[in-house]
């Protein structure tokens, strides 16, 4: 069986910089016509020069003929400033402006201390149109690591959305039940992107039997019934929600450690993943728009031209892969995956 349908885009993908990127860069390329690259580089991405640079970089590593455009973003500093913002909007090569709180996940040292103090830079965002992808989890150490997307829905999300009506945000990799109802409730300016580790998997698969390092991203999994409603999100069509892997790689050294880091590595092979999930919840004929549309409506970019093929046949991930002068152990290592890549149109979808 094989299924063809629109170019799928990754809204939420970690390339890291370098040797380390140029390993992992194509296995995204080859299936996705564009992705949105974070930002959470060290030293972070905070300027659009910054931006243009690692785009170019980015470029290098791929083969010249790849039809891969990669979409940038800048990290919000307490720093950023107006001027910036509006440099970003005018360059056209930036499409939104990551928050992360200071100390939520990897490399979020530079973060945002007070969202409060954000509001002009905000406001500037919300007149210019540019979107702010959140990270939405608060970093407070006294709020239990399970319940940390909840409460940023409390303290910042529904005031946020309450003071900048008309700011694109992205609720990105939501992880509970209360995120997807949040998001829902919300008008078309609000999306989210879903990974494919919250939807295949909850904490069981991390926790139970021994600890899993390479389970291990943030947010955190949560319990089962929060994996049912994403499943659900997912599934149904509701244009709120799309395709982001943030696909995470570290080295194994990292992972597989005392402290071990969070992040998932999935591009090896995340169209093909989703594609299980979907069909596991017989909504195979829904991946195209979660996939391939609802992630360039919102962002009011043209949706692909071309096409891609998947299909049924099993194969077998990898135990690692070369990541620079490191390894990197994929999502699913060692285990069957349903779905192969067949080819990809590469039609006119590059955009330079
Ligand atoms: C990401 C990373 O490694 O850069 N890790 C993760 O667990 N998702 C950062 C992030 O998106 O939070
Ligand atoms: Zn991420």
């Amino acid at each position: 069986m094989q299924i063809t349908f629109t170019r799928p885009d990754d809204w939420h993908l970690h390339l890291r910089d370098d040797e380390a990127m140029a390993s992992v860069v194509t296995a995204t390329a080859e299936r996705f016509a564009r992705a949105i690259v974070m930002p959470n580089l060290s030293p972070p991405v905070t300027t659009t020069e910054m931006a243009m640079a690692y785009r170019q970089r980015i470029l290098n590593a791929l083969p010249a003929d790849s039809a891969f455009t990669p979409l940038m973003t800048l990290y919000m500093t307490d720093l950023l400033g107006h001027e910036e913002i509006v440099r970003a909007r005018q360059s056209g090569i930036v499409q939104g402006i990551k928050l992360y709180p200071a100390g939520a996940t990897t490399h979020s040292d530079a973060g945002v201390t007070d969202i409060r103090k954000r509001y002009p830079v905000l406001e500037t965002m919300q007149k210019e149109g540019l979107p702010l992808l959140i990270h939405a989890e608060v970093a407070d150490p006294e709020v239990d690591i399970f319940d940390r997307e909840q409460v940023f829905i409390e303290r910042h999300l529904i005031p946020l959305k309450r003071d900048f009506p008309a700011l694109p945000m992205v609720f990105e990799h939501i992880t509970t039940k209360d995120a997807v109802e949040f998001v829902s409730d919300c008008d078309g300016r609000m999306g989210a992107t879903i990974t494919v580790q919250h939807l295949m998997h909850n904490r069981n698969t991390l926790l139970a039997g021994g600890v899993r390092p390479h389970y291990y991203c943030l947010p955190i999994l949560k319990r089962g019934t929060h994996q049912a409603a994403l499943i659900e999100a997912a599934t149904s069509g509701d244009p709120h929600f799309f395709l982001g892997t943030d696909s995470a790689p570290h080295p194994q050294h990292a992972k597989e450690a005392a402290c071990g880091c969070a992040g998932c590595y999935t591009a090896h092979a995340a169209i093909e993943l989703y594609a299980e999930v979907f069909e596991q919840a017989g909504a195979l004929d829904r991946l195209e728009g979660f996939a391939s549309l609802y992630g360039a409506d919102f962002y009011g970019l043209q949706r692909n031209r071309g096409t891609i093929t998947l299909e049924k046949h099993s194969w077998v991930a990898p135990e690692s892969y070369q990541f620079g002068q490191d390894r990197v152990v994929p999502f699913g290592a060692g285990k069957t995956i349903d779905w192969r890549l067949a080819g990809i149109s590469r039609q006119a979808d590059r955009i330079s």
